[in-house]
């Protein structure tokens, strides 16, 4: 959740560069900064409670400059309040070391009571200090720096990734670690970077090394030496990645969030271009992931997801069961991985994700791997622990997704889950050639669809909507049927950017409960699509209007538009690909509404992006 980086360089000062890292990486968690660099036999260093811009400013005077190593910070805290004391980097007792963390240190009081027994104080709430005092006690030892990185990690349970910057006698030192959450390293002629998120070192180097779980590495100007926990060499290869640094500008746009809703379009041709065999009525995967043998072979589809993703697994769940035919569960990879779960022989665990690296996801899959399934993934990062470990992967195309609210990343996720309900019925023969023909036409017609809901005709209407009701008492959003997940989908986004009360609802359980908090001030939102559930949404928006609630309806019926308050029309699609036009301008509504309500829309508060601890 938070964003490490570190520098090594052979002359020049490593601050800005640093500022620069945690810069792109500060949408991974904002509550605090820090940056420690080693100068003249000791380590300095300067962090802030806030935003960046607060370290910015404590910098500004230059009395960092000039050093030629650093690591730096931006924290999503997890142990101790966001404060000075308790930003990154934390040192030990003296001026030798500093350390900066992402994860949890499971065992981190008892470390912390043991060391406090034997005289150390501790100057901060984190579990990261302890790891400070370990290693600076193995150096005292006399260990070398990744010695001394290696025997203190074995004695630490849980997940993290880990850089320690030290001072040693031939100057600076620098070495990373990681169990867990992912950690990057690129090398230039100039010096050694890493990241904890590939956007870091994407101004230095294409050819990334991404490690491994257990891996510690130490990096010189120019090199890097990898070693396994027990000290064994491992060689790792640079992995090409080809994001452009465009995909990481806002550019004309004012927030990601607006940015990454505008290139949905192009990001559902990128998902499905390659892969469609138009004659043939049918997709292909890379890697030959969801081949014939394999699709007939699915007794049932277990999917895992968290947040956003889990919507685009709900989705899943009614292409896949609608499309070929196989039942599918989907559950909270949080649950799921603590309820014991019972898996019938020949179930395949399908994760969603966008990052590739949520902590609750994986270990999920995991479990799902040990209970005899086998696993595949729909995923957006393809250096990620998820597409490493699954057996079959599906790859979102969506490009580097900055902003904490997910918008391009589910649009491509639910893409990905059209396509391989697709293979999977034609595969099985639920679908013939000339009906996956049809899907694929309906599939390419998408994407210009989408494109009319960007333009000004539809998202002046939304803006109208979100103008007369920033300041509603709350939001309900209701949908049916496959739009139900949109229903959840609607109403997370916006309470996540706008801070406002909003529930998801499917349309059928308002009467079992939640229609008592229906009253004047409260706006329904009702996804409805012309289809045989549509005459259900609409009898669910006479019951709110009976209530005195206000309804706007958004979707293709225009029975539902014409008794509701407002509306919003979305193009005709199919029922599959309706969850897709239908979020659009739920996107926008909940970008809309947090922008007129003066939120922080890319980095709401108290959220990460990536979310890498339990
Ligand atoms: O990287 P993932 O797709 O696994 O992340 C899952 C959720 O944390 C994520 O979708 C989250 O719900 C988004 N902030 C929602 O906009």
């Amino acid at each position: 959740m938070c964003g490490i980086v570190g520098t090594i360089r052979v002359e020049g000062s490593v601050v800005k560069g640093l500022i620069e890292g945690l810069r792109v990486l500060e949408y991974r968690g904002y509550d605090s900064s820090g940056i420690a660099v080693a100068r003249n036999g000791a380590v300095e260093l300067e962090k802030r409670a806030g935003r960046l811009a607060r370290l910015e400013e404590a910098l500004a005077d230059g009395h960092l400059e000039g050093a030629r190593a650093g690591i730096g910070h931006t924290r999503w805290a997890t142990h101790g309040a966001p404060t000075d004391a308790n930003a990154h980097p934390h040192t030990g007792s003296d001026d030798r070391l500093a350390i900066v963390h992402n994860g949890i240190f499971e065992n981190w009081l008892e470390l912390k009571h043991e060391l406090e027994g034997e005289g150390v104080r501790f100057s901060s709430d984190t579990d990261t200090e302890v790891l400070a005092h370990l290693v600076e006690r193995r150096r005292a030892e006399g260990d070398d720096l990744p010695s001394a990185v290696r025997a203190s990690l074995a004695r630490i349970r849980g997940y993290y990734a880990v850089a320690v910057l030290s001072t040693g006698a031939n100057g600076p030192e620098l070495v990373c670690a990681r169990q867990g959450p992912p950690l990057a390293i690129c090398t230039t002629d100039e010096g050694a970077y890493l990241a904890s998120d590939v956007l870091g070192l994407l101004p230095y180097s294409r050819d990334i090394v991404f490690l491994r779980d257990g891996d510690v590495a130490e990096l010189t100007p120019g090199a890097v030496r990898i070693t396994t926990k027990s000290g064994a060499p491992v060689e790792r290869a640079p992995e090409r990645f080809e994001a452009d640094s465009e995909a990481v500008s806002k550019g004309d746009f004012e927030h990601f969030m607006l940015k990454e809703i505008h290139e949905q379009p192009e990001v559902i041709a990128r998902t499905t271009v390659d892969r469609i065999r138009a004659d043939a009525g049918d997709f292909v995967f890379e890697g030959g992931a969801f081949d014939d043998d394999f699709a007939r072979s699915i007794a049932r589809v277990q999917i895992i997801a968290c947040g956003t993703a889990l919507h685009a697994g709900w989705i899943a769940r009614y292409m896949i069961e609608g499309l070929a035919g196989i039942p599918v569960d989907v559950d909270f990879a949080s649950e799921f991985r603590y309820r014991n779960p019972r898996l019938v022989p020949d179930t395949v665990a399908l994760a969603i994700s966008q990052s590739g690296e949520t902590a609750d996801t994986l270990a999920a899959v995991r479990l799902a791997r040990e209970l005899g399934a086998s696993t595949a993934a729909i995923c957006n990062m393809a250096s990620s622990t998820q597409v490493r470990e699954a057996d079959q992967v599906v790859l979102t195309h969506a490009g580097p997704e900055v902003g904490v609210a997910s918008t391009k990343a589910f649009v491509a996720q639910v893409v990905a889950a059209y396509t391989i309900a697709v293979r999977l019925g034609r595969a099985r023969g639920t679908i013939d050639r000339e009906r996956g023909q049809v899907l694929i036409a309906e599939l390419e017609a998408l994407r210009a669809q989408v494109q009319t809901l960007l333009a000004e005709r539809v998202t002046g209407r939304v803006l109208e909507v979100a103008r007369r009701y920033h300041e509603a008492k709350g939001f309900m959003f209701l949908g049916r049927g496959i739009n139900f997940p949109v229903a959840l989908e609607g109403a997370l986004k916006l309470k996540e950017i706008s801070y406002m009360h909003a529930e998801g609802y499917p349309a059928g359980e308002m009467k079992h409960g939640p229609i008592a908090l229906i009253e004047p001030g409260m706006i329904v939102v009702a996804v409805s699509s012309r289809g045989p559930l549509a005459e259900k949404v609409r009898a669910n928006i006479e019951q709110v209007k009976a209530r005195g609630g206000v309804v706007v309806s958004v979707g293709s019926d225009a029975g539902s538009h014409a008794i509701s308050d407002m509306s919003i029309e979305v193009p005709e699609t199919s029922e599959w690909l309706s969850p897709i036009l239908n979020t659009v301008p739920l996107q926008l509504l909940a970008y809309d509404i947090a922008h007129l309500r003066g939120c922080d829309i890319d980095k709401p508060r108290n959220l990460a992006k990536s979310v890498t601890v339990e």
